[in-house]
């Protein structure tokens, strides 16, 4: 990829990830990729916001060679210091030995315990500004968007927010940087839903008080660290992340998410009836084989909606350990207060549903239902469901 202007003396410098299996070591991004965005500003002092990960720290570098002279770049902004922005630090040191780094306080912290950078560190607070020539830098402290010393850079008089993680989606950049050059922005949309519950998702109180601060600023352009910059429409990426961010406290999807694990497959017969029941009753259910779909995608149709459905055997005196997985996770992502029920086979043995019980009351969910049958389900078990379903249905529908 080249460098792309996105407005006067201001580029875009960044790489795709299509190479990693995970991002964090966690989540899928294969299929879509990812991009890692920076940002270079050539004024007076020259500027780059962001940086690359370690992985793609040279054809990262050879990119930023096409816009400045290393040896001339006076600013470094480390907004976060994750090390899929910060990862390349050591080899621009080598290049550029002089840079001074900005952040916060915190970001120093990590600075020095991460690269042994406890030189050249200039701690910027919130709302402070740098001249840097023609353009002002003004530093907005946003912490845990998404670790506790993320800060967003905004360059005052083209009014162009760069905030790093926050307002970033995955995706890898389909050739275009635009939201006004991109053909499937729904699906750039789906995929930055993914990466605020996946990786923003436990901070979203956090997120949300980001956006309280940011969007009173005049907002031109929104360009992120992952994904595409908004420049045509920036508030429909902010709109999207308040949204999201309104899920944990505020009405979610009528609509249920149904996880499900199975040994051989007497818990599936449960569940598909289960799918049935809930949408005869007019609710859409999205149906997740937790063997077959990755807990990242699960996570994102739990953040979304009011109803969760668990359809899990015990096995070996535990709940079933994939879903055991997936719940835990949920937990980590504080998926709280949702209108729930468990189903499940057992034989000798029937914890998972003391054990759903016990995390149902963890994550406030009310559990309408906590049904364990033996082996295979029976007519008397599969009669229950009608009247299970129109009772949870209402539930969904009624909760606030
Ligand atoms: Fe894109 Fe939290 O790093």
């Amino acid at each position: 990829m080249q460098p792309r202007k996105i407005a006067d003396d201001i580029y875009w410098v960044g790489v795709n990830d299509r190479e990693s299996e995970l991002f964090e070591g966690l989540w899928p991004i294969k299929e879509y990729g990812v991009s890692i965005n920076s940002y270079v500003l050539l004024d007076e002092k020259n500027v780059i916001i962001d940086l690359s990960s370690e992985l793609m720290s040279d054809r990262y570098i050879e990119m930023l060679k096409q816009i400045v002279d290393l040896k001339k770049v006076d600013y470094v902004v480390l907004n976060h210091m994750e090390p899929d922005h910060t990862g390349a630090v050591l080899d621009l040191l080598r290049i550029a030995p002089d840079v001074i780094f900005l952040g916060t306080a915190k970001a120093r912290d990590i600075a020095a315990n991460f690269y042994d950078i406890r030189e050249n560190f200039q701690v910027v607070e919130d709302g402070e500004e740098l001249k840097i020539g023609k353009r002002t830098l003004r530093f907005y402290s946003i912490p845990f968007v998404h670790w506790p010393e993320t800060m967003a850079t905004y360059v005052v008089e083209d009014q162009i927010l760069m905030p790093c993680d926050a307002f970033g989606g995955f995706g890898a950049l389909p050739g275009v940087n635009f939201d006004d050059q991109c053909e499937d922005l729904s699906f750039m949309e789906n995929e930055a839903a993914r990466y605020f519950i996946n990786i923003v998702g436990t901070h979203s109180a956090n997120a949300k008080k980001a956006i309280e601060k940011l969007t009173p600023v005049p907002l031109k352009i929104v360009a992120p660290s992952h994904g595409l910059v908004w420049r045509e429409n920036p508030g429909r990426i902010v709109e999207l992340y308040r949204k999201l961010s309104s899920y944990p406290d505020g009405k979610r999807e009528k609509a249920v998410t149904l996880i499900y694990g199975s040994m051989y497959g007497n818990t599936r017969i449960f569940a598909e009836s289960v799918m049935q029941a809930v949408a005869d009753q007019g609710l859409p259910v999205e149906v997740f084989d937790v063997n077959n779909n990755h807990a990242s995608y699960i996570l994102t149709s739990l953040w979304h909606n009011e109803g969760v459905i668990i359809c899990a055997p015990t096995y070996e005196g535990s709940l079933f350990p994939t879903v055991t997985h997936v719940l835990n996770l949920a937990k980590i992502k504080k998926i709280q207060s949702r209108t729930a029920a468990y189903f499940g086979s057992y034989a000798w043995g029937s914890v998972a549903k003391k054990q759903v019980e016990t995390y149902a009351a963890e994550q406030k969910w009310n559990l309408l239902e906590n049904y364990q049958f033996y082996g295979r389900p029976k007519a008397a078990d599969l009669d229950l469901l009608p009247a299970f379903a129109k009772k949870f249905a209402d539930a969904v529908r009624a909760a606030e």
